[in-house]
């Protein structure tokens, strides 16, 4: 396995780092440390370290600070009762950060490295790892172009980083609770031939604009449309979207470059087929979604993804109108495969289907 040499760091005071695991957020606050590879057209990858959680030092011409040339992922690691650290699916996550890094040209870390920097930094980070109901590491890996060079082509030279930070819900509040969504008209996410699929900054940037607009229609996500025929729902702000309908039946858009192949998708959509639900994965129109709920043929709409875990919906809106889903509140079958997926992540059940390291 990769050795990342490492270099101890004291970051943070015992106090601080009481206080972040106590009440973490998300994604607030940093664990003390962070794994570090270089890599340049002339040498490789190189360079495999742990050192102290701290600022970059970086060229204002960096290619990432011009052009977006980055990609990130994101997982967690799971206390279970006795103690032992986990975490989840991650040889997926390795993948998917290897297609993202080839749609974007920039290098590809080999799955042996990832995976040896998740697992060195979690070693060291144990006691970073809140153990309170629904907490857990949010692991951030990701990578830049850093040659300091205007013009536009690929960077030949990279920095690959892994940060951690102790986090419960991200919607914030305790209990699972549900949000609104709000679809916007305006703006799209991604088109075909994009960038739709990969994991990259460029995408959420994209999406902050109309968040804002989701925020300011009181929603705290936002919702896309496909940026051909403007009437599919492809996926929401930084997460994927599920219908569940009164027939037991279980709908998300297909994959298709422009949506996200998330990891949680993945795993609720086994867990939904060995529950005996039907699944689709197929287009959907948001017509049809809105007409699916007034009629109540859709009774349960959820979203998901590593950090959303699985969030119930509980309306959603565009500038026509709200559409409450059910009476507003989390669905049965939202809840079950909730639990089912939260049992296998914090070892409260056997992992039959092998998804924990
Ligand atoms: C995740 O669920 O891990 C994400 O990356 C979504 C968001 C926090 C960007």
């Amino acid at each position: 396995m990769t050795q990342f040499t490492v270099h101890p760091a004291q970051i943070t005071t015992p106090e601080m780092r009481a206080s972040a695991l106590t009440d973490p957020g998300f994604g607030a606050t940093f664990s003390d440390h962070m794994a570090l590879v270089d890599w340049t057209a002339e040498l490789g990858w190189h360079g495999h370290r742990i050192v102290g959680y701290g600022p970059f030092e970086l060229d204002p011409a960096s290619a990432v600070l011009h052009y977006a040339q980055e990609a990130f992922e994101g997982l967690k690691a799971y206390a279970h009762s006795d103690g032992s650290i986990w975490r989840f699916r991650a040889e997926v996550n390795a993948d998917r950060f290897q297609r993202s890094c080839r749609r974007l040209g920039l290098p590809e870390l080999p799955v042996e490295d990832f995976l040896a920097s998740i697992d060195q930094l979690v070693t060291l980070e144990r006691d970073w790892v809140p153990t309170g109901q629904e907490q857990s590491l949010y692991l951030r890996p990701f990578m830049f172009a850093r040659s300091p060079i205007l013009a536009v082509k690929p960077s030949t030279q990279v920095t690959y980083a892994v940060i951690a930070s102790p986090s419960g819900a991200y919607f914030g509040g305790t209990g699972v609770q549900p949000v609104d969504i709000w679809f916007t008209r305006d703006y799209t996410r991604a088109a075909p031939g994009g960038t739709g699929f990969a994991k990259c900054g460029g995408n959420y940037a994209a999406s902050m604009v109309a968040q804002l607009e989701a925020e300011a229609a009181g929603c705290s996500q936002v919702g896309f449309l496909d940026a051909v025929e403007h009437r599919f729902v492809e996926e929401l702000g930084g997460m994927n979207l599920f219908v569940v309908t009164a027939d037991d039946r279980v709908i998300t858009p297909a994959l298709t470059d422009t949506i996200l192949e998330g990891v949680t998708r993945s795993a609720i959509l086994k867990l939904a087929a060995a529950s005996g639900l039907t699944i689709e994965e197929r287009r959907i129109t948001l017509d049809e979604l809105f007409d699916g709920i007034d009629t109540g043929r859709f009774t349960e709409v959820f979203a998901c993804g590593t950090a959303a875990i699985i969030t119930p919906v509980g309306m959603l809106k565009d500038a026509d109108g709200g559409h409450v889903v059910g009476d507003g509140s989390p669905g049965g079958t939202t809840l079950r495969l909730r639990q089912q997926l939260t049992d296998i992540q914090y070892g409260r059940v056997e992992d039959v289907h092998g998804w924990t390291t």
